[in-house]
């Protein structure tokens, strides 16, 4: 808990001295435009959440920029044969730096020729030392084994990213730049508003205790942030999740729902947010009880009944709603954890 809270302070050291004269800056590391106008391919590789902070990457990369990314599991990276060449950019991104299947994916990355980017917490890590470029998050150390402020300050990493390629590609103008930059800066005290509306989330955790089974649903940057939701519950309460695209359910999953398989729907991204709320109608059709994290404005045109619980994020350019929105996530998480007796600090194995 104490290093969910700490995540707005983590979020300022890691993107504040990233912002030179309003832009997001990589010369720290070598990273230049005309670097990043010339990659063919963008691959983001990592494990367990530092993966998801990368799927958070790619849906934004992909959104600012129009440039592909492959986003890739390191242990499946390693085996499969990538198709990689010289004239591509792998992002390894790893919390400790020590991660053995994310090491193995970077080694093989420079072997290849491709340039690498490590985006590391722990400085003189061994992944750190491997890479050709890296950069901090500067989260400060991280104690407990799952992974909350290190996602968070990940994922941040992730915006300034895709910001300065978009940039850089001549996808977006200056203007635009600024425009995102000034909105990730006030990121912090949106992530402290959601800190601070921990005691909302702690009764929706109430409800949650003897489930046996859970499923996360939502589309596109909604869903890589389930994904997120649905580890951290798994890892520290034991209970079983699993994250869905929720256009998804209705080719099999959805026979798996019933009265004891809570839904937490994640609905944020205006264009989808009907698309997610007809899956929700969906699952509670089926007898579901439904936990939708939503935005306040989704929440105030809902229909009396639509979700059992509803969790509010305040507004941000929705393209940010993954660094608000999985606060409530992990603290629901949490509080499972802290409901069924276990330490969320040290799961077993
Ligand atoms: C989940 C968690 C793990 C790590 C993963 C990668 O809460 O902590 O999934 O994210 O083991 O670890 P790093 O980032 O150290 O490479």
């Amino acid at each position: 808990l104490k290093e969910i809270c700490e995540q707005p302070d983590a979020l300022k050291k890691t993107i504040n001295p990233r912002i030179k004269n309003g832009l997001p800056d990589f010369s720290e590391c070598g990273l230049t435009d005309e670097k990043l106008r010339s990659y063919h391919h963008i691959y983001i590789v990592g494990c367990g959440s530092a993966m998801h902070a990368g799927m958070v990457g790619k849906y934004v990369i992909e959104k600012l920029a129009r440039t592909p990314v492959v986003v890739d599991i390191a242990s499946e990276f390693r085996y499969r044969d990538p198709l990689l060449a010289p004239d591509d950019l792998v992002v390894i991104i790893s919390q400790s730096g020590e991660t053995a299947d994310t090491l193995a994916a970077l080694k093989l990355a420079n072997s290849i020729g491709a340039d690498t980017l490590a985006i590391v917490n722990v400085v003189g890590s061994s992944i750190a030392r491997e890479a050709k470029m890296v950069m901090y998050t500067l989260a400060g150390p991280e104690i407990s084994v799952c992974s909350t402020k290190a996602y968070m300050v990940q994922a941040a990493f992730m915006y300034l990213l895709a910001f300065r390629v978009a940039y850089a590609r001549n996808a977006i103008d200056e203007e635009q730049c600024r425009q995102l930059i000034s909105e990730l800066s006030q990121i912090p005290s949106k992530v402290q508003k959601c800190v601070d509306d921990q005691t909302q989330y702690q009764k929706v955790a109430s409800k949650l205790i003897s489930a046996d089974s859970l499923l996360y649903i939502g589309r596109g940057l909604d869903y890589a942030l389930s994904m997120e939701g649905s580890l951290k519950l798994k890892e520290i309460s034991y209970i079983h999740s699993e994250s869905y695209a929720a256009g998804e359910l209705k080719h099999g999953t959805i026979s798996l729902i019933d009265e004891d398989v809570p839904v937490i729907a994640v609905a944020t991204q205006t264009g989808i947010i009907p698309k997610t709320i007809s899956n929700v109608v969906e699952v509670k059709s089926r007898g579901a009880k439904v936990i939708l994290v939503c935005t306040d404005a989704c929440a105030r045109e809902l229909k009396d009944g639509v979700a059992d619980y509803v969790i509010e994020i305040p507004h941000t350019d929705e393209l940010l709603m993954p660094i608000t929105a999985v606060v409530p996530l992990q603290i629901l998480a949490y509080y499972t954890s802290i409901n069924r007796g276990i330490d969320p600090d040290k799961p077993k194995n």
